[in-house]
């Protein structure tokens, strides 16, 4: 990769260069990659619209760079090496001409059953191989994805699929996680009673569970593939694509009760993805990298399949849980596989740690070389458990901050090359401008300040729109900040300029490194038949990050208040999914509100924090008297 770095000088000077020469920067990163046709013009942008174009003219594949390029000198190497759930089922290596192959079946597959250049897929699968062919097909055939992590709920699917007017879905019967079993087919079967624009749907063969198949509609991968291969289709020429053509979409929270798709599009999202894993991990050829997330998220989609695979890696695609079948399983799948570089969540860790070092002492995991962090802020005792027990003091950790707009890292450690410091992201990339404001948009300039974060200067990797509704994109990340970048979080930059990232700013949660908005568990909880309205906030949670507190006034009195929180719980469930469930519902008379009906947020969050004697100023509440009976029955 142009522009190596080995110390953390290089850094700082490519990092001036990188400021003060974006376009030739970005110009001689983008020249590593495969590409049909070269770009007329690296960089076209206003964040006033906002327009933002990379490589415009440009004409590539994302998969012959993640595939075909590889094959000369990596065919027998392996791309993916997939960890099944569990540890007594046989694992499977793809190497590169493997992977190859079945991606380009698979985009047989695809077109035989209708789909064209531009057509949405909802992909909603378990952590298999597969996932990562479709993804792959998809991107060859230039059909445009759409991937829902397994955890949703039937009506978060339809909500996603009916957004993006998704003509296919690519699924499987069922799919295990820990000692569950989801059948993902029944789920997506109830999905698409509402989904009109489904055309077909493409079943996977993973847990043999008895599934109904619609006649015209759903037909069995295993066979799809049985009869591209009775025909000797091979290879499967990827589809051309210009720079700024949709690569996927990918719903996420925002502070309003529905998800938005954030765009991403197929040459700045390559650039930057491929980019930022070779530098932040100081990827080595042959090194083993093992991503934990799941594919349905961001860090799976950058840092499972595009990213590793662009930069020719070998990727683990993990289908289990950290606990399962107990709490050494990560450091079975890195002494397994001889991970050299691990990345994971907070959560995970603060999850593990508990468990205590039984689960740990005597697994060999002398491979490991570099540990990375995402998804939420570290905290620091968290940040030294991983660094001692798992990197053995020996391993620098990443702590990577970003976001799914951001389609890769903005703020993070190099690894071996950026000085540490426990629970900071340290530095910007190169390329990235960030910059503190206050509430008024002012810049804060100097160390030792904090305020929030924004963006000033386009990279690669960000997103373009938001599906179906381009002013909501300008609105939510636009607007607020003018000529900025907002990214709803809060920052500090201390005395030397380290970033560290303290959370978000709007009503959005991180619940387990997954964001939800309050406004969607709200509407969700509003839903049961019995609650009148509800108000939820985060509060601050040992293992999560954040829990979900929820205040709930209900119709009239009932008897069981045991009974109605389950039958909340389940509503929530059934609407957005199991990891929206809150963890404390508190029922209330009445929420603090001001007289023009606002809902005084800060109040509650106070409260369910625990922070009951500084509570604020109230004098300007409807009915101030409130907050002292809700204060009073607060759970702890
Ligand atoms: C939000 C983005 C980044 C992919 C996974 C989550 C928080 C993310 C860090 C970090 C502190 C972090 C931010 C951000 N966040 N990484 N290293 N330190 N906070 O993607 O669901 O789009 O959430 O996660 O609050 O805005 P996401």
């Amino acid at each position: 990769m142009e522009f190596k770095i080995d110390t953390f000088e290089q850094y700082q000077s490519i990092y001036q260069y990188s400021v003060a020469q974006p376009e030739q920067f970005w110009a001689q990163i983008a020249n590593e990659f495969l590409w049909k046709k070269k770009w007329d013009k690296v960089l076209d942008w206003n964040f006033q619209e906002p327009t933002i174009k990379w490589f415009d003219g440009a004409q590539l594949n994302i998969t012959e760079n993640c595939l075909d390029r590889h094959l000369a000198t990596k065919a027998n190497q392996p791309a993916i090496i997939w960890e099944p759930n569990n540890p007594a089922e046989q694992h499977r290596t793809l190497t590169y001409q493997e992977l190859y192959e079945q991606v380009c079946r698979f985009s047989h597959v695809l077109q035989r059953n209708g789909v064209k250049k531009g057509d949405r897929v909802c992909i909603y699968l378990p952590m298999v191989p597969e996932l990562a062919i479709a993804v792959l097909a998809c991107a060859r055939i230039g059909a445009i994805h759409s991937v829902v992590f397994g955890g949703f709920s039937a009506q978060s699917i339809a909500d996603r699929i009916i957004d993006a007017a998704c003509a296919f879905v690519i699924t499987a019967d069922g799919g295990y996680r820990g000692n569950k079993e989801i059948p993902l087919k029944s789920v997506i079967d109830d999905a698409l009673m509402q989904c009109k624009t489904v055309q077909k749907v493409i079943v996977l063969n993973r847990s043999n569970t008895p599934v109904s198949m619609i006649k015209g509609r759903d037909v069995w991968w295993e066979e799809e593939i049985k009869m591209v291969e009775d025909l000797k289709l091979k290879d499967f020429p990827a589809v051309t694509m210009e720079a700024e053509d949709e690569l996927f979409i990918l719903y996420t929270s925002g502070s309003t009760g529905k998800p938005k798709g954030v765009v991403h599009t197929c040459a700045g999202y390559m650039v930057y993805t491929g980019y930022t894993f070779a530098t932040v991990f100081q990827y080595q050829p042959k090194e083993v990298f093992f991503c934990t997330a799941d594919i349905g998220w961001i860090t799976g989609h950058s840092y499972i399949v595009y990213g590793p695979l662009s930069q020719g890696a070998t990727s683990v695609v993990f289908e289990g849980i950290p606990t399962y079948p107990d709490a050494g399983r990560f450091w079975d799948v890195v002494a397994k596989h001889h991970v050299n570089i691990l990345y994971t969540a907070p959560t995970a860790i603060r999850s593990l740690m508990q468990f205590g070092d039984e689960f740990i002492d005597g697994k060999d995991l002398s491979s490991l070389r570099v540990l990375g962090s995402v998804g939420e802020p570290i905290n620091e005792e968290a940040w030294h458990w991983y660094h001692q027990k798992i990197g053995k003091s020996n391993c620098p950790i990443v702590d990577t901050w970003w976001q799914t707009e951001t389609g890769g890292m903005l703020i993070s450690p190099i690894a071996g090359v950026t000085p540490l410091k426990p629970a900071h992201a340290t530095f910007p990339l190169p390329g990235v401008q960030p910059i503190l404001v206050d509430e008024n948009g002012a810049e804060i300039f100097g160390n030792n300040v904090s305020g929030n974060l924004c963006i000033k200067f386009p990279w690669p990797g960000m997103l373009r729109t938001t599906y179906g509704d381009h002013e909501r994109c300008r609105q939510n990340y636009f607007s607020t900040y003018p000529n900025l970048y907002f990214t709803g979080d809060g920052c500090l930059r201390d005395e030397s300029g380290n970033y560290r990232i303290t959370g978000r700013v709007d009503d959005v949660m991180n619940v387990s490194g997954h964001r939800i908005g309050t406004a969607e568990v709200e509407n969700a909880i509003n839903a049961h038949t019995g609650v009148i309205e509800s108000a939820v906030v985060g509060y601050p949670h040992d293992i999560k990050g954040q829990g979900i507190y929820a205040y709930v006034i209900c119709e009239h009195d009932f008897i069981n208040d045991e009974l109605m929180r389950k039958d909340i719980s389940q509503t929530v469930a059934r609407i957005i999914g199991a990891i929206a469930k809150p963890d404390k519902i508190q029922f209330v008379k009445g929420l603090p509100k001001t007289r023009s009906g606002k809902i005084m947020r800060r109040i509650l969050r106070k409260i369910a924090e625990g922070e009951l004697s500084n509570l604020g100023d109230t004098s300007t509440l409807l009915d101030p008297d409130v907050v002292a009976s809700i204060a009073d029955a607060r759970i702890n």
